[in-house]
């Protein structure tokens, strides 16, 4: 795996090894192009993240180079080398575009940080390109953490989906974000502007179920003295979102079919049916391929649900992203409380690493909050940490999370074990260190290439772990 792709021209053959030789044992894939011609073709036909080109070439200066590269690619930062004196041109040459410039000789260590810092700023350039896209399409990311591959490929399939009709069946463990990401989708839509509305079907026994869900004639049943409109009504041209759906009655499910299947449905007591066009995302915690095998949850039902289905992990499977939802959590709970809270210590946030979360980013955003208005300091210690999840840890939460547990706590075969231990403390010094490998692996006792070798074992990047990734603090 390599930090990068440069491309160097020089016409010193010399100085050309060197540098790929320097480069290379830092982990860069390099090129190196003696002619300047050539030069443009490698360009065209690689992927490169930076180039390098010396000042002085034998048929032409670098600047008209550069000027050719930028046409090619304006993206890819270039950085010039000069021979000592000509201070003057390299001036020229950051005006009319070079990321920076080099006097020859140079410390092989001002160069690579040189390099480090093109690569850096070009990611940042690019994170800031597709925020502002993510402006473009009127859709607000801002508040959704996604630093995890696991949470980017939700992002990914929710900004495909939106502007479909097709109904989504988002699934996962309480507290995931399912009700985020329902808002997320009908945001990015084009029913932005009309309703979103939610319900929950555990909340409300059958008949109220029914009479919230499509409304009722006056007098339809006892305490029926009016007439109302049905949550489907005052969806129209929005979205209903249909929480806990696993645990909707069957008679109801049935109703909410036909609406699914024919667009329209008649209000309890009425036989005028009612045309809708509403968009229906639901979710649920439960295993609903289980509920219909139970014959609790109607198969044909399921099917016109589970069109678009969305998992949303739990985040003990993506803890890459506890540290950039610790830092939303801080900044928003301090400002809540009118604190100032700066960040959280290393120990503490050790123990966030190591808990097991079972009631996912609700709990950590509990704990956040309680530790926020309990310190009295600049930086919140471990002291606070998970004192307040009581709720969590009797396993009041849910029926899912006690399952959950009690198969966690269930004896897993040595290799598992360890192998879950490992992606966890990788994952653990990666936070540490904002994804920088050499002082990860060195906190680690690893060489470097040992390191990303067990990175790569465990479908880990680095880079997941650099603070611009973060929708939330590259835009902040
Ligand atoms: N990726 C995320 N980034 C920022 N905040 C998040 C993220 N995921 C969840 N949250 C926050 O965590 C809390 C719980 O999320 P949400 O209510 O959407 O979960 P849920 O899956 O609907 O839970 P339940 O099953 O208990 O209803 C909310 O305050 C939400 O804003
Ligand atoms: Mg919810």
């Amino acid at each position: 795996m390599s930090l990068g792709k440069i491309l160097i021209v020089d016409d010193d053959a010399n100085l050309l090894e060197l540098i790929k030789m320097r480069l290379e044992s830092a982990d860069y894939e390099v090129t190196a192009a003696r002619e300047e011609d050539n030069a443009v073709v490698e360009l065209k036909a690689g992927n490169f993240d930076l180039c390098i080109v010396d000042l002085m070439l034998a048929n032409r200066d670098g600047i008209t180079l550069m000027e050719e590269f930028r046409a090619v690619n304006p993206e890819v930062p270039t950085i010039i080398l000069t021979a000592h004196g000509s201070i003057q041109n390299a001036v020229e040459a950051m005006r009319r575009g070079a990321y920076s410039y080099l006097t020859k000789p140079f410390e092989p260590g001002d160069l690579l940080l040189q390099i480090e810092r093109a690569l850096e700023n070009r990611k940042l350039n690019s994170e800031i390109k597709r925020l502002k896209g993510l402006l473009h399409e009127q859709f607000d990311f801002a508040n959704i953490i996604a630093r995890s591959a696991k949470m980017r490929s939700v992002l990914d399939v929710v900004m495909r989906i939106a502007r479909l009709d097709s109904t989504v069946h988002i699934h996962g463990e309480s507290g995931t974000g399912k009700e985020l990401i329902a808002k997320a989708i009908h945001l990015a839509s084009d029913r932005k502007d009309k309703p979103f509305i939610a319900l929950n079907c555990a909340a409300l026994p059958e008949t109220l179920l029914e009479s919230e869900l499509f409304g009722h004639e006056k007098g339809a049943f006892t305490g029926a003295v009016k007439s109302t409109r049905g949550l489907f009504t005052q969806a129209h041209g929005g979205t209903l979102f249909l929480d806990e759906i696993g645990d909707m009655p069957l008679s109801t499910q049935s109703k909410l079919l036909r609406v699914l299947q024919e667009r329209q449905f008649y209000p309890v007591g009425s036989e005028i049916p009612i045309e809708v066009d509403v968009r229906v995302i639901a979710a649920t915690n439960k295993d609903l391929e289980e509920l219909v095998k139970k014959g609790t949850f109607r198969d044909d039902l399921f099917y016109r649900i589970h069109v678009i289905p969305i998992y949303l992990p739990p985040l003990r499977d993506h803890k890459e992203d506890i540290v950039p939802l610790v830092e939303h959590f801080l900044k928003k709970c301090s400002q809540q409380m009118k604190k100032d809270v700066k960040g959280i210590t290393p120990e503490a946030l050790r123990k966030l690493m190591l808990h097991d979360w079972p009631g996912n980013v609700r709990e950590l955003e509990n704990t956040i909050e309680y530790s926020v208005a309990m310190t009295q300091k600049e930086f919140v210690t471990e002291e606070y940490i998970l004192q307040g999840k009581i709720s969590f840890s009797d396993g009041a939460q849910t029926g899912v999370n006690d399952k959950q547990t009690a198969s966690d706590d269930a004896l897993r075969p040595l290799k598992d074990a360890r192998d879950a231990f490992e992606r966890d403390y990788l994952v653990q010094v990666l936070s540490m260190t904002d994804g920088n490998v050499s002082q990860a692996a060195k906190l680690a006792g690893k060489y470097r290439a040992d390191f990303y070798d067990l990175l790569k074992k465990h479908d880990l990047k680095a880079d997941d772990f650099k603070k611009t990734k973060s929708a939330a603090s590259a835009s902040s």
